[in-house]
C-alpha cells in the first residue's frame, strides 16, 4: 500500500501539495495553502447540503447504507430492539455502554421523576390555540423550559448536563401528551411514575375516568420498540441543528427546540404522513399497478420509499413490519397493510425500482401502525421526536466534548455585487425623513 495521503497540483501555479488523509477523509482546511499569491485566501471546499462533507468525529451511530446496517454504540439495531427497552437504548447512545442494573435504575429513577412539567407550562399550553399542531407546541413549549431552568447555561459542568438530560428525556413525553390532549379539547392527565417509560406515555394521552391506566403490553411494548428505532441516525437534519445550535452555547432546551423544529418539515419527520394519504388514495390491491405506472412515469413518487443513505432495505422498515402484526392483533388489521404489503412486494419486483435501489424506508410501515393505535396524522412527527430526543441529547454532549469543535460556521462563495458607492439624491433622503 502507498502512502496514507494526496497529492494534488495546482494547474493555476504548477505547485504540487501533498495533504495527509485521515479515516479516509481530508481536513477541508489543508486545502486553504493551496494559493496563487500570498494575499489570497486560499482555497475552499463547496458542498452544499453536505453531501459529501463530514461535519465532526463521531462514536455514536454507524450507518452503512449499501448493506442496509444501522448501529448504535456497534450494536445491530434488530439486537437493540429486541433486547433492551427504550431506556436502556437511551443510556447506550448518551453514555456508550449499555446500562449495568444499577447504573439502570438509577437512569430510569432520575427520568421518571423528572416527568412532571411546571404548572406555569401547562397554563402555557393551555393558550395554544385548539387546532395547534402539537409539533408547533412542543417545539414552543421545549424553548419555554430554558426560562425555568437557568442552571441549564452551566453547560461546561458534567452534573448539570446530567440533570438537563433526565429532564429532557422525562419530559419531552409529557409535553408530547399535553399537546395531544389539548388538541382534543381533554383536561392533561398527570405523569404515573409506576409506569414504564412508553407506558406512562400511553397513560398521559389516553386515560380517561377510571383511576389508574393500564397500558396493554403489545402496544407499550411496540410503541418503545418504536421510539428505539428513532433514537438516532447519526448526522441528519435535526442532529446538525442540535449540534449547530448547541456549538454557539446556547442551553439544550433551545438547542432541542432548533432540532425538533428541524424535524417537522416534511423532508425529515413528515414523510410518513405522506405514505398514509398515498395508500388512501391507492385504496384497494387492484389500483396498485397503475399506481406503480404513475410513479414510472415521474408523475408521482413511491412514498416511504429511497433514502439518502439507505440504497438497500431500511432495517428500520423490517423490524416495524414485524412488529406491525403484533399490533393488528390487539387493534384489528389496518387494512391499509396490505396494500403497503402488495405495493411493496409489486415494488421490489421491478426494474424501475431495482435499477435506482428504491427499498422501504422507516416511514413506509410506521404510519400505518400509528393510525391503528389511535394517533391523529399530525402527532406522527411528535412520536418521531420522543424517540429522537436521546440520540440529540448525544450528539450534543458529543460536540460539547469534543477538543475539535468550535461554533458552527460554515463559509460562502460569495457572487454578489463588488464593493461599490451608495448614490441616494437628497430629494430621496428628504422624502423617507418625510
Ligand atoms: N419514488 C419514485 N422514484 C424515486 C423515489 C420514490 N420514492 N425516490 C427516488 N426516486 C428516483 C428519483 O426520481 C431518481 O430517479 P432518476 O435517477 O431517474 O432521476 C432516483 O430514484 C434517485 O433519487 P434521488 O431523488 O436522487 O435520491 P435522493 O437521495 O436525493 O432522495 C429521498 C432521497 C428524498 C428520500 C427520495 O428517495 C424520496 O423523495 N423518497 C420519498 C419520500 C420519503 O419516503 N422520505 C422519507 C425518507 S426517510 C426519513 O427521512 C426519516
Amino acid at each position: 500500500m502507498g502512502k496514507n495521503t494526496l497529492t494534488i497540483t495546482d494547474n493555476r501555479t504548477g505547485k504540487a501539495y501533498e495533504i495527509p488523509i485521515e479515516h479516509e477523509t481530508i481536513n477541508a482546511k489543508h486545502l486553504r495553502q493551496i494559493k496563487v499569491n500570498e494575499d489570497d485566501f486560499g482555497l475552499m471546499s463547496y458542498d452544499p447540503a453536505y453531501m459529501n462533507t463530514a461535519s465532526c468525529k463521531s462514536q455514536i451511530t454507524f450507518i452503512d447504507g449499501d448493506k442496509g446496517i444501522l448501529l448504535y454504540r456497534g450494536y445491530p439495531i434488530q439486537q437493540v430492539a429486541e433486547k433492551l427497552n427504550y431506556l436502556q437504548t437511551a443510556y447506550l447512545i448518551i453514555n456508550g455502554e449499555v446500562p449495568t442494573a444499577k447504573e439502570y435504575d438509577e437512569w430510569s429513577w432520575n427520568i421518571t421523576h423528572h416527568t412532571m412539567i411546571h404548572e406555569n407550562i401547562k397554563k402555557f399550553i393551555e393558550g395554544f390555540q385548539y387546532d395547534a399542531h402539537p409539533m408547533g407546541i412542543l417545539v414552543s413549549t421545549l424553548a419555554a423550559l430554558s426560562t425555568f431552568y437557568q442552571d441549564a447555561k452551566e453547560i461546561k459542568d458534567a452534573e448539570s448536563r446530567k440533570l438537563q438530560i433526565y429532564r429532557l428525556i422525562g419530559k419531552v413525553p409529557t409535553i408530547a401528551a399535553a399537546a395531544y390532549r389539548h388538541s382534543m379539547g381533554l383536561p392533561y392527565v398527570y405523569p404515573d411514575n409506576e409506569l414504564s417509560y412508553a407506558g406512562n406515555f400511553l397513560n398521559m394521552l389516553f386515560k380517561m375516568t377510571e383511576p389508574k391506566y393500564e397500558p396493554n403490553p403489545a402496544l407499550e411494548r411496540a410503541l418503545d420498540v418504536l421510539f428505539i428505532l428513532h433514537a438516532d441516525h447519526e448526522q441528519n437534519c435535526s442532529a446538525s441543528a442540535m449540534r449547530s445550535v448547541g456549538s454557539s452555547h446556547a442551553d439544550p432546551y433551545c438547542s432541542m427546540a432548533a432540532a425538533a423544529a428541524a424535524l417537522y418539515g416534511p423532508l425529515h419527520g413528515g414523510a410518513n404522513e405522506m405514505v398514509l394519504h398515498m395508500l388512501k388514495e391507492i385504496g384497494s390491491k387492484n389500483n396498485i399497478p397503475s399506481y406503480i405506472k404513475r410513479v414510472k412515469a415521474g408523475e408521482v413518487l413511491l412514498m416511504g420509499f429511497g433514502h439518502r443513505v439507505y440504497k438497500n432495505y431500511d432495517p428500520r422498515a423490517r423490524i416495524i413490519k414485524q412488529i406491525s402484526e403484533e399490533v393488528f392483533e390487539v387493534t384489528g388489521r389496518n387494512p391499509l397493510l396490505d396494500i403497503a404489503i402488495e405495493l411493496e412486494r409489486i415494488a421490489l419486483e421491478d426494474e424501475y425500482f431495482i435499477k435506482r435501489k428504491l427499498y422501504p424506508n422507516v416511514d413506509f410501515y410506521s404510519g400505518i401502525i400509528y393510525q391503528a393505535m389511535g394517533f391523529p396524522v399530525a402527532m406522527y412527527p411528535v412520536l418521531f421526536a420522543i424517540g429522537r430526543a436521546s440520540g440529540w441529547l448525544a450528539q450534543w454532549q458529543e460536540m460539547l466534548l469534543d477538543t475539535e469543535q468550535k461554533i458552527a460556521r460554515p463559509r460562502q462563495i460569495y457572487l454578489g455585487a463588488k464593493e461599490r458607492d451608495l448614490q441616494v439624491s437628497k430629494a430621496k433622503r428628504e422624502a423617507v425623513h418625510r
